[in-house]
């Protein structure tokens, strides 16, 4: 077991990617704290973890919301005792245009993308501190954060402030031991914000015969949360079938 008796929050625990990883990780030895907006959603990924044995408990909270970030990060502390993994998972997207965006949709976007993962580094970060042990935190990016796309204005803006975002804990978190790495997947399972997974999903990668699942993504979330990732911190691994490779004009098509 990789994780035995560490304390896991996994935001956006309910569904998809952040399932899968809920599900991995009290698989191997953690006690799963399952964060969800909705409630039921986060409550249905515990009760599995629990019929499969496992530790877990759901967790109801706005992550974009500073005050519910600071008593969610008590209350799972007062739970399981401690802190020693964060997956800032949790994103919403806009599919919008410059033109076409307002400004509450951008803030809402900003806040719950890029500001979430800063609220709960911090207090997950602090909790970490007062242990006096050493932490991971785990930012969920996307490729959409590498690249301009022609909508999702606020998302792909979002994104690349993860990105950098994920340097900075990084450097200021290290006196701590605290370990602060990125993920980078590209069109896993469902896109965000839906429930629906298409089996036609267009498929850009180097891995034509295969569709990105979330279980792809929660196995390097796992090496990243395990020991295993011991020397990594500040960086970011794609999980994206090497798409990020293609030089735009490019066809991807090896010989
Ligand atoms: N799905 C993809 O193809 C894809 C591709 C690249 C990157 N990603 C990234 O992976 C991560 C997970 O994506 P997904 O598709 O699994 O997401 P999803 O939309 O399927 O699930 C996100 C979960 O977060 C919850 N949530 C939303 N807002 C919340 C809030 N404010 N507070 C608490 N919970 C909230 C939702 O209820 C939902 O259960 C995101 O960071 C996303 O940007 C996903």
């Amino acid at each position: 077991m990789r994780l035995k008796d560490k304390v896991a929050i996994i935001t956006g625990g309910g569904r998809n990617i952040g399932e899968e990883t809920a599900k991995l990780f009290a698989q191997e030895g953690a006690k799963v704290a399952v964060v969800d907006l909705d409630k039921e959603r986060g409550g249905a990924v515990a009760k599995a973890i629990k019929a499969a044995k496992g530790q877990a408990e759901a967790f109801s909270a706005d992550v974009s919301d500073p005050a519910q970030v600071d008593k969610l990060v008590k209350d799972i502390t007062e739970k399981f005792g401690r802190v020693d993994i964060l997956v800032n998972n949790v994103a919403i997207t806009d599919n919008k245009k410059i033109f076409d965006i307002t400004l509450d949709e951008w803030n809402k976007v900003l806040a719950v993308t890029l500001t979430s993962p800063f609220l709960m580094g911090r207090a997950a970060a602090r909790q970490m501190v007062a242990q006096k042990s050493p932490g991971v935190i785990i930012n969920v990016g996307s490729t959409s954060g590498f690249y301009g796309r022609s909508e999702a204005i606020a998302y792909t803006a979002a994104k690349g402030g993860v990105s950098n975002l994920t340097k900075s804990m990084a450097i200021q978190l290290a006196p701590y031991d605290i370990r602060v790495v990125m993920a980078v997947p590209n069109k896993i399972g469902s896109p965000v914000g839906q429930d629906i997974f298409d089996p036609n999903r267009p498929v850009v990668n180097l891995r034509k015969n295969r569709a990105g699942t979330p279980m792809h993504v929660a196995k390097v979330l796992l090496f990243l949360a395990s020991d295993d990732a011991d020397f990594v911190s500040g960086s970011a691994v794609f999980v994206d079938a090497g798409v990020t490779a293609v030089m735009p004009g490019d066809t991807g098509v090896g010989a």
